[in-house]
């Protein structure tokens, strides 16, 4: 995700994308989706993060694509793990899953210069029924904002859609992070907050491309970033989750680039 201070990479021009332009993006966000079904099996208790985060590289780069965030403004990773309390960011490397963890697996893929960018939401073993409560608070969260997306709706349709939701469910959205527009360029004009007011923010129309990636938490809203300068956790130590799709504005509404070809964009997950 975007942060949202940060617009260096931006033109500031949204972008309107060709039938040649979806057609790349539907090859990119099919490696992303199926790298994110390659990790599947591996998310289990005792997994190292560094060593699904070598699968995540080994099967981007077989498959002749580029990981998008190795060596991305320094990231040296090729996914984002963040497990429980790390809202985004989460770096891998020694730590392994236990069981209890909900996990959220972010990866970026370029294909033919097209970026595909996905997240979900993995439990590892059974987890405690509040965590399973916001994943599933957090996928009908991007669902809602989904929703929304069609031409002469407003960036600000979508923000409201989630946020008015996951507070109903007495949850919190993020504010630090966005979803952001993407195609040949990774982070994009525009910012797609998930938060915000019915009728506002920018028109959307068709050939626009972004992600929405809401974070969601059980606890309050206010996020801290760790000395590595990536990790993000939540400031009250609540639990956090997130789950992402690249769309692109159709006609009539959107075309999500990055479903899983296999059904499994919400990986089953089960209550202790
Ligand atoms: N995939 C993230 C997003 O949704 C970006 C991660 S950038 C990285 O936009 F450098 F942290 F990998
Ligand atoms: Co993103
Ligand atoms: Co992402």
């Amino acid at each position: 995700m975007t942060d949202i201070l940060d617009a260096e990479y931006r033109t500031g021009q949204i972008k309107l994308h060709d039938a040649a332009a979806f057609e790349g993006m539907r090859k990119a966000g099919l490696l992303a989706a199926q790298c994110l079904d390659m990790l599947t099996p591996h998310v289990v208790p005792g997994a190292v993060t560094g060593a699904l985060d070598d699968l995540a590289r080994e099967f981007i780069v077989d498959h002749g694509a580029i990981p998008a965030c190795l060596g991305y403004r320094g990231y040296t990773k090729t996914v984002c793990i963040s497990p429980n309390h790390i809202v985004c960011h989460g770096i891998p490397g020694e730590r392994a899953l236990r069981e209890g963890d909900i996990v959220n697996i972010d990866v970026t893929v370029i294909v033919d210069g097209w970026h595909g960018d996905t997240s979900r939401m993995y439990g590892v073993g059974p987890v405690a029924p509040r965590a399973k409560r916001l994943v599933d608070v957090t996928y009908e969260a991007l669902d809602r904002g989904l929703a929304m997306v069609k031409p002469g709706n407003r960036t600000g349709d979508i923000g409201h859609a989630i946020q008015s939701y996951v507070e109903s469910m007495r949850c919190s959205v993020v504010r630090d992070f966005c979803g952001h527009g993407l195609g040949k360029v990774f982070h994009d004009a525009p910012n797609i907050l998930h938060f915000g007011q019915r009728g506002t923010g920018e028109l959307l129309r068709a050939g626009m491309f972004f992600t929405i990636e809401p974070m969601v938490n059980l606890g309050k809203h206010p996020v801290k970033l760790l000395a590595d300068g990536w990790t993000a956790v939540t400031r009250d130590k609540s639990l956090s989750a997130q789950c992402e799709h690249s769309i692109g504005v159709t006609e009539t509404g959107f075309e999500v680039f990055t479903l899983s070809p296999t059904g499994q964009y919400r990986p089953p997950i089960t209550v202790a």
